[in-house]
Order: C-alpha cells, then sequence, then structure tokens
C-alpha cells in the first residue's frame, strides 16, 4: 500500500480501460502531469513499482516501462537498490498547483503585443452568428449542387501521383498550374490582363487582407474603408493596427468624395465595387475612376475584394476595378469560397508588377503557401472545364433562388420588411421599418433557427437604417418559403409589441 500523503495522489490516477491509449501511455501521462505540476518534491522518493503496480491494479512491467520513460526524460532517477525519485532539478522554480488548478490559472487573460491588445478593443463581433445552412445564413454557396463525384475523382488522381509531387513542399508562391489557371480566369472571365507570376495563393481572402495589410500599412495609417463593409477584412486591417476611415457608401459604392473630405491622406483603400459588401450596389465607373486617381494623388493602394463577381444575374457581370488599374495600384483579391466552398481555405491575390518581389521574399521567407493537394484539386477541376460549368450553372441556382426570396417576401412581409433584389452575389438586403429593432429581431428569429444578421453588424460607424442581411444562396426555394414564414411571424410579432 503506498503510505505517504503524495504518493495517495497516484492513487487518485484513473484508468480509462475502454481507450485506445494503452494504459502505460495514461500512467505516464498522468504522472508526468502530477511532476511538473509541483505534486511532488524535488528529490521525493516514489513509490516502489512492486508497491505502486498492486496498488493501482495494474502489472508491474507497466510500471517500470513507465519510469524508465520519466528517466529518460530527467524528470525522476534511478538508483539501483536505493528506488526511485523525483529529479532535483524541478527545484523551486517549479508552480506549487496540481494540473487542473494550472489550467484555472492559465485562463487568466494572456498579455497580448501592443499591436493586438488594441486590436482586440477594437474587433466587434466576437462571437460569430452560427454558420449553419439555413435560411438565411450568408456567405454560404448551394453545397447542394457541388459536383462532389468530380471532386472525389480528382482527389483519387491526385493521391495516384508521384511521390515527390504530393508529399514535398510545393512552391510558396502557390502551384504554377493553379496559378496560370486563374490568370486565365481572370482574362476570359474579369476582363484583367495579368501574368501568373503576379498572383499568390493564400488560405483565403482574408489572409491576404491581413498579409497586404501588414506589408503595405504602417500601425496608425490611414485606411479608407466602406461603411458598412465587410467584416473579416475590416478584421484583418485592424489586426494590422490600421486607422480605418468609415467612408459611407450609396448606391454608386464608395462615396470618395465624402472620403477626401474626411481624410484625404490614405495609405490604402478597401472596396467591394462588384457588389458592395453587403449593401448590394455595383459601383460607377465615375466613382472608379474617382478613386483610382485619389489613390494616385496619395500613393495609396487599393484593395478590390471580388468576393462573388462570378455570380451575376444576367448576361453581363459588372467589371473589375482592376480591368481600369492602369496606374498599378490595385490589389484585386479572389476567393474560391463562394464560387467552391469555403471549407477548402483558399483564395489568391493578384498584384501590380512592382509588389511582385516584394510578395515573393514575404511568401518564401515565412509562408511556405497553402496545402498542394488543394491547390492542384482546384488548378485541375478548372483545366478540365467544371469550375466554368459549375459557375455558370450555379449563377442560375442563385438566380432562382433570389428570385423565391423576392417572390415570397413580397407576399408575406410587405409592410414589415422590404427585401432589396440584387444584380449577383448570394446574398441581399433588406430594410426594416423605424419602429422594428434588427437587434430583437435577430434575436427573436435565432430562437427559431432563423439567421438574420442585423445590417449593424457590418458598420464601423453608427448607420441612420434598420435592416437585416439575407443568404439565399445556401438554401433551396423550399426552404427560402417556410425561413420566410418564420421570419413573417418573428417581424408581427414584435411589431404588435411595439404598437400595443
Ligand atoms: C466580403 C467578403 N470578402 C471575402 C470573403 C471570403 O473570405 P475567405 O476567402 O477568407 O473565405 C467573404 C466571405 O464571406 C466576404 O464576405
Amino acid at each position: 500500500m503506498v503510505k505517504r500523503a503524495r504518493g495517495s495522489l497516484l492513487l487518485s490516477i484513473k484508468f480509462d480501460r475502454n481507450s485506445h491509449q494503452p494504459i502505460s501511455t495514461q500512467l505516464y501521462v498522468a504522472m508526468r502531469e502530477l511532476i511538473l505540476a509541483g505534486g511532488f518534491l524535488a528529490g521525493e522518493r516514489l513509490p516502489a513499482t512492486r508497491t505502486l503496480a498492486k496498488d493501482l491494479g495494474i502489472s508491474r512491467t507497466t510500471v517500470i516501462e513507465v519510469f524508465d520513460r520519466l528517466t529518460s526524460e530527467s524528470l525522476v532517477t534511478s538508483k539501483t537498490g536505493a528506488g526511485t525519485y523525483v529529479s532535483k532539478a524541478l527545484s523551486a522554480e517549479r508552480p506549487k498547483h496540481l494540473a487542473s488548478q494550472t489550467k484555472i490559472q492559465n485562463q487568466r487573460d494572456p498579455q497580448l503585443s501592443r499591436l493586438m491588445g488594441q486590436a482586440f478593443l477594437r474587433f466587434s463581433d466576437r462571437k460569430r452568428l452560427p454558420h449553419a445552412p439555413r435560411a438565411f445564413t450568408t456567405a454560404l454557396p448551394a453545397f447542394d449542387f457541388f459536383p462532389m463525384a468530380q471532386w472525389a475523382r480528382l482527389s483519387a488522381k491526385y493521391m495516384r501521383g508521384s511521390r515527390d509531387d504530393v508529399m514535398g513542399y510545393g512552391d510558396p508562391n502557390g502551384a504554377a498550374q493553379l496559378r496560370r489557371a486563374i490568370a486565365s480566369h481572370l482574362r476570359v472571365n474579369r476582363g484583367i490582363t495579368c501574368e501568373p507570376e503576379q498572383i499568390f495563393i493564400v488560405s483565403g481572402a482574408q489572409q491576404a487582407f491581413h498579409l497586404i495589410g501588414s506589408t503595405l500599412v504602417n500601425p496608425g495609417e490611414n485606411v479608407w474603408f466602406e461603411n458598412p463593409g465587410a467584416i473579416g477584412a475590416r478584421n484583418s486591417l485592424i489586426a494590422c493596427g490600421a486607422n480605418l476611415i468609415p467612408v459611407p457608401v450609396d448606391n454608386e459604392g464608395l462615396r470618395v468624395e465624402d472620403a477626401l473630405r474626411m481624410c484625404p491622406e490614405f495609405r490604402l483603400a478597401f472596396v467591394t465595387p462588384s457588389h458592395q459588401q453587403p449593401m448590394g450596389s455595383v459601383m460607377s465607373l465615375e466613382r472608379r475612376f474617382a478613386l483610382l486617381s485619389a489613390a494616385e494623388k496619395a500613393e495609396a493602394w487599393i484593395i478590390e475584394d471580388d468576393y462573388d463577381g462570378e455570380f451575376f444575374f444576367g448576361s453581363h457581370p459588372p467589371p473589375t476595378l482592376k480591368s481600369v488599374d492602369t496606374a498599378g495600384q490595385v490589389i484585386y483579391v479572389g476567393t474560391f469560397s463562394k464560387s467552391l466552398f469555403p471549407a477548402l481555405r483558399l483564395g489568391y491575390m493578384l498584384v501590380p508588377d512592382s509588389l511582385v518581389d516584394t510578395f515573393q521574399t514575404i511568401m518564401f521567407s515565412y509562408l511556405q503557401g497553402v496545402p498542394s493537394h488543394t491547390q492542384s484539386m482546384v488548378a485541375e477541376f478548372i483545366d478540365e472545364g467544371h469550375f466554368s460549368s459549375h459557375v455558370r450553372r450555379m449563377r442560375l441556382i442563385y438566380e432562382e433562388r433570389h428570385e423565391a426570396l423576392i417572390r415570397v417576401a413580397q407576399q408575406r412581409l410587405s409592410g414589415l420588411l422590404e427585401v432589396e433584389t440584387t444584380r449577383s452575389g448570394l446574398h441581399t438586403i433588406a430594410h426594416l421599418p423605424r419602429h422594428l429593432s434588427e437587434i430583437e429581431i435577430s434575436k427573436a428569429a435565432e430562437l427559431l433557427n432563423i439567421t438574420a444578421s442585423p445590417l449593424g453588424r457590418y458598420a464601423l460607424a453608427p448607420l441612420k437604417s434598420q435592416a437585416l442581411v439575407l443568404g439565399f444562396g445556401g438554401v433551396n426555394p423550399q426552404q427560402i418559403q417556410t425561413g420566410v414564414e418564420v421570419l413573417a411571424s418573428v417581424l408581427e410579432n414584435q411589431h404588435k409589441l411595439k404598437t400595443s
């Protein structure tokens, strides 16, 4: 029997006989934790292996194996015939509390860097809305129409490739085949002439925003940012210490004149010209030229976030800002989160010639790119023509879903919620009458498993109107119909509460 008080700590070790972990590993992990957390004094003698084995109901060989392992890590020392002792090297500096207490202690807020500490104070939306594929979650493509069989075939084909290709480090700038495929896609579909070398593959658009911000903006420098605007991009730039200037938007996009009045000295502007996030407007040509000219004067960069530009309704897509950027100020950012699916975490940035060397250095110095498997599959998917046919098909699906939302909303929500038509994308904006609160509606809808994102989440500075952002891309017309019914009941209840 283990007699010592601290020895009894060992008797509190519980084994999970159903675990895939062998008993020896379980004992090793528990003893190691106890020793490191100060459950034993430095130099203290551990129970004899025979005694411990008997008390724990396990074999002595297992205990010896664990003691050997702890000895090899210098956590304990053994003297033949004299027993096993906790290493004297584990002296005063060890924390004097046990593992469970260690966890509680660690829950204190860590000391963040000054930059990130300040960013934490400015991050809004620390609680994400659920990303569940249900009405009216934003930013979700139609999973039900993704050609999974093709995808699985390409995955298997890739895995049969040469081990050198499949298993080694890839090009940190991105796989050559994918960069070529993207350059050709941009030329044909987005009116952008570029070389594959200008394209850098990243882990989603969000990573591109952070990379651009940390490379080109000094902490405290001004960045024009659409208000309301994209949440992820806002947080990425805040994390770089940028001073975001909330520039109003209207039905022609970013109000460049207002921006110049508010802040003529700026380092970067962030815009979503093809489909303003979240309001849905397309930036007018006049504003595009005004923005390019303001940026040229201020020697500033522009990020064009073309997050859902593939999904326009009708025959002509809105042009990209990059396609009229003659001075090389626009960094174009694309993503496969909408055109394929967000779990890929795959995006790209197209940088002007003047920035190619800079980003090449950054990529190979510390980033090392994104998984080769994903890149190669997407490249094949594009090269074999599946991407363009998928996008063509999805355009029709999203148009149909958009029409379903507008039609049902007109029938059921009239007077309570004005759902705007949009010309592209997977979501739209819906305006509330003044007496209803977007936050209360959103909370009430959430209780009924409906996502209705309040416009305020997207705001950098207070907005005059109340609205909801409704995603329609990820749900079929039947789910849209049911979702609208639920939303209608929420709105009617809130209306009664406010007017009775
Ligand atoms: C405005 C905007 N930009 C970009 C993205 C895509 O980001 P990522 O490629 O990191 O998934 C989204 C996704 O919802 C978005 O809303």
